[in-house]
């Protein structure tokens, strides 16, 4: 089973999909079975606890969680919160979390929310029985260059985190 690498930044010019494409990049070079997905390419709808849940879209994200053994998920930090975005991808495929190794990756403007990508991790392991990484990546604006990751110690911990999503995942298995 896979490793899914999910953006979940809406923003053309995201920096979470950047620091999430090094850790995709990171966890292919040491030829970890992985996949990646944009929400930008799913137009996904705001969850409405109804229809919004037949959206094609919905059904492939969800059947790509479900089929991975582990999953690095990348959020925006918007309003010292994962951006509503990732917390509405968790609203929309819901169970296909259970049982799945998690890894969080956040970008943000400054350094005051760092804790902010840790707030998926609530649900993830109250209502999904997820096992969240105890440890993640905040990457500030200070981290980025154009298009690219600059600061060498972020990208580090990027790649830490790729290699301790792998080990974990593997020695617990994909779950129930
Ligand atoms: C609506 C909004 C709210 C934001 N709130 C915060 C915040 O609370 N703390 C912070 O450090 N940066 C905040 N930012 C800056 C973003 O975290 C920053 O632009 C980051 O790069 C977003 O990730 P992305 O580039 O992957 O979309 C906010 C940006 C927007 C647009």
């Amino acid at each position: 089973m896979s490793i899914l690498v999910i953006s979940t930044s809406l923003n053309p010019q995201s920096r979470s999909r950047v620091a999430a494409r090094l850790a995709f990049d990171e966890l292919a070079s040491r030829g970890v079975d992985s996949r990646w997905i944009d929400l930008r390419e799913l137009d996904l709808p705001m969850c409405d606890g109804g229809e919004a849940f037949a959206h094609p879209g919905v059904g492939t994200v969800a059947e790509a969680i479900a089929a991975s053994r582990a999953v690095l998920l990348a959020t925006p930090v918007y309003n010292f919160a994962p951006a509503a975005s990732a917390k509405n991808l968790l609203e929309l495929t819901g169970k296909a979390w259970e049982g799945k190794t998690v890894a969080l990756l956040g970008a943000a403007g400054g350094s005051n929310a760092y804790t902010a990508p840790m707030l998926l991790a609530w649900s993830l392991m109250l209502d999904f029985r997820c096992v969240v990484l105890p440890r993640f990546v905040y990457a500030t604006g200070a981290a980025f260059g154009d298009d690219e990751i600059i600061d060498e110690d972020v990208r580090r911990r990027i790649a830490d985190l790729s290699v301790e999503v792998d080990r974990v995942s593997a020695a617990l298995g994909a779950g129930p």
